[in-house]
């Protein structure tokens, strides 16, 4: 399967920077790249950036909420990404639910709410530095994954992101055997979750991921692609992270 590159834009991006998105899809349109490319920009520049995006990149939205509609002031449904362009969207980013108590359950019911929408949702799980010191990143991240992923969805339709917190903007790295060992639990937990399905789900890594180590984790074995923060937002640094999967 393609890796799977994704951009997360965070709390960051107006207008002006719908110019990286053209040059990054008029880049690609003219030397192709073996990478799936995604860029999740603040909701306000979805449907610019899809317009930007011109078919070569795909477009996804940060969070999004479980219902259809409603008397919900300032959030924004599945349909409503859709609407504006989106094809994916992140759900259970650690700064969701830390920041704004998601919990697993809601987890889950946003990521019914995206597939019911027809967006591919890409539900993150990871660890505290606190967890990891007592051991218990496995279990932690294991419970994560069963209770954040509905049962019912087909593997394809879904794609998991491994972000240990303490490794997101930290500029910290998990060590190779870290990220493979987790991811290898990870994949076993998606067996157990969705039966064979499990065996097609894009399983990412994000956390301090730069154009100098990308190559180094996606070699790694269950490594299906990498989830990009701070490095996302300078453009020749995202496209050499996009250009790290072509030999
Ligand atoms: P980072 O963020 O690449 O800046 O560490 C990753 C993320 O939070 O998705």
């Amino acid at each position: 399967m393609r890796p799977l590159i994704v951009g997360n834009w965070k709390m960051h991006g107006l207008s002006s920077q719908l110019a990286d998105i053209r040059a990054l899809a008029a880049a690609l349109k003219t030397r192709s790249t073996q990478a799936e490319v995604l860029i999740c920009p603040p909701a306000t520049l979805i449907e610019r950036a899809a317009r930007a995006a011109d078919g070569v990149v795909a477009i996804g939205g940060q969070c999004c909420h479980h219902a259809l509609s409603g008397a919900f002031t300032g959030e924004l449904s599945a349909e409503m990404l859709r609407d504006a362009g989106a094809s994916c969207v992140i759900v259970g980013h650690s700064e969701r639910r830390q920041q704004h108590g998601e919990t697993d359950a809601l987890v889950a019911a946003q990521a019914r709410a995206a597939v019911r929408a027809g967006l591919l949702p890409l539900i993150c799980v990871g660890e505290t530095q606190a967890q990891r010191a007592a051991g218990q990143s496995m279990a932690v991240c294991g419970e994560q994954l069963a209770h954040s992923v509905p049962a019912d969805k087909a593997g394809a339709a879904l794609v998991i992101a491994y972000e240990p917190l303490w490794a997101i903007g930290s500029g910290r790295l998990p060590s190779a055997d870290e990220i493979s060992n987790m991811h290898a639990h990870l994949r076993q937990c998606l067996l157990a979750r969705l039966g064979l399905a499990g065996e097609a789900v894009r399983i990412l890594y994000g956390g301090s991921v730069t154009p100098g180590n990308v190559r180094h984790i996606l070699a790694l074995p269950n490594v299906g692609g990498v989830l990009v923060g701070g490095a996302s937002l300078p453009a020749a640094d995202f496209e050499a992270i996009v250009r790290s999967t072509d030999h």
